[in-house]
C-alpha cells in the first residue's frame, strides 16, 4: 500500500493560516492523505512561530511543522516553541541550538514516516554542512524506517539539486522551501526519490514573497530598513502531494499543487 504525504509551503502569516483553515480538509480528502506536513517558518506575522499560531496549525490537521532561518524570530519563545515534537527545525545548527531537527511520525495505518530538516548555506549563515549531516541524520532514521522525508530549506537551486542526486535512493522525497517561489522541475529521480526545487509558499501572491510591495521596494530603491507586513490579497496555496511505497520507500508519484484560495 502507499502512503501520501501532503507538504506545504512556507505559510505566510494569518493570510496564510486562513488558505489553510479553508482548504486543508478538502485537499486531504481529494488526495487520501496520511501525513500532512508544512514549512511554519514565517507563520506567525511573517516572522517566526509562535505556541498560540503552531496551536492553530496543528488543530487545523498539521501533524508536523517544519522550519528554517526565521524559525528563530520569536526570539522570547523561540525554545518553548522547538520543545514540540511536532515542530523541528534544519538540524544542521551548531550544538546547543534550541529543538531537534527530525521527527518520526506515524499514519493512522500504523507506517512510520521520518521527517528531516535541513538548511542550505549559499547565500545563507554558515552552518554545518547539509550534506554531512543528511548521511548522519538519515543513517540513523533509516533503522526506524524507510521512509524518509526532507524539507531542505535554502536559497540557491544548485545547492538544492545537488543534495537530490546526492541522497538519491536512499531516501523517499527531498522538496525545497525558503525561496517561496514554487518551481515546476517535480520528479522521481531514477533511484527512487522525489524532488522538488522549491514548494512556494501559502499566502499572498499579491506580494514580494509575501510581504508588502511598497515596503520591499523602498527598502531596495534606499537600502534603508522599513517595516514588513505580510501581504493580503491574491491568496494561494503551494504544496506538493509524494506517494511512497511503504516497505521500499521508494516514490512512485509526485504532484505539484498551486491552488487560488
Ligand atoms: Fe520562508
Ligand atoms: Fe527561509
Amino acid at each position: 500500500m502507499p502512503i501520501k504525504i501532503l507538504f506545504v509551503g512556507d505559510i505566510i502569516g494569518k493570510p496564510g493560516r486562513q488558505a489553510m483553515s479553508r482548504e486543508l480538509h478538502r485537499l486531504v480528502d481529494r488526495h487520501t492523505i496520511d501525513i500532512v506536513i508544512a514549512n511554519g517558518e514565517n507563520a506567525a506575522g511573517g516572522f517566526g512561530l509562535t505556541v498560540e499560531v503552531a496551536k492553530e496549525l496543528f488543530s487545523q490537521g498539521i501533524h508536523l511543522l517544519t522550519g528554517g532561518n526565521h524559525i528563530w524570530d520569536k526570539k522570547e519563545q523561540v525554545s518553548l516553541v522547538l520543545a514540540d515534537p511536532r515542530i523541528i527545525r534544519p538540524a544542521n545548527y551548531p550544538a546547543g541550538a534550541p529543538g531537534v531537527g527530525s521527527a518520526i511520525l506515524k499514519t493512522p495505518g500504523g507506517v512510520k514516516v521520518a521527517v528531516l530538516n535541513l538548511e542550505g548555506r549559499v547565500f545563507m549563515k554558515s552552518i554545518e554542512c547539509p550534506f554531512l549531516v543528511a548521511d548522519r541524520e538519515i543513517k540513523r532514521l533509516k533503522q526506524e524506517t524507510p521512509i524518509v522525508f526532507v524539507d531542505f530549506h535554502a536559497e540557491a537551486t544548485s545547492e538544492k539539486s545537488a543534495l537530490g542526486w546526492y541522497l538519491d535512493g536512499q531516501i523517499s522525497a527531498l522538496v525545497g522551501t525558503h525561496t517561496h517561489v514554487q518551481t515546476a522541475d517535480e520528479r522521481i529521480l531514477p533511484q527512487g526519490t522525489a524532488f522538488l526545487t522549491d514548494t512556494g509558499m501559502t499566502g499572498s501572491f499579491d506580494s514580494v514573497i509575501g510581504m508588502g510591495k511598497e515596503e520591499t521596494i523602498y527598502r531596495f530603491l534606499t537600502q534603508l530598513p522599513s517595516k514588513f507586513e505580510v501581504a493580503k490579497k491574491d491568496i494561494r496555496l503551494n504544496a506538493v502531494v509524494i506517494s511512497v511505497d511503504e516497505l521500499s520507500g521508494k516514490a512512485l508519484s509526485i504532484e505539484r499543487i498551486n491552488m487560488a484560495c
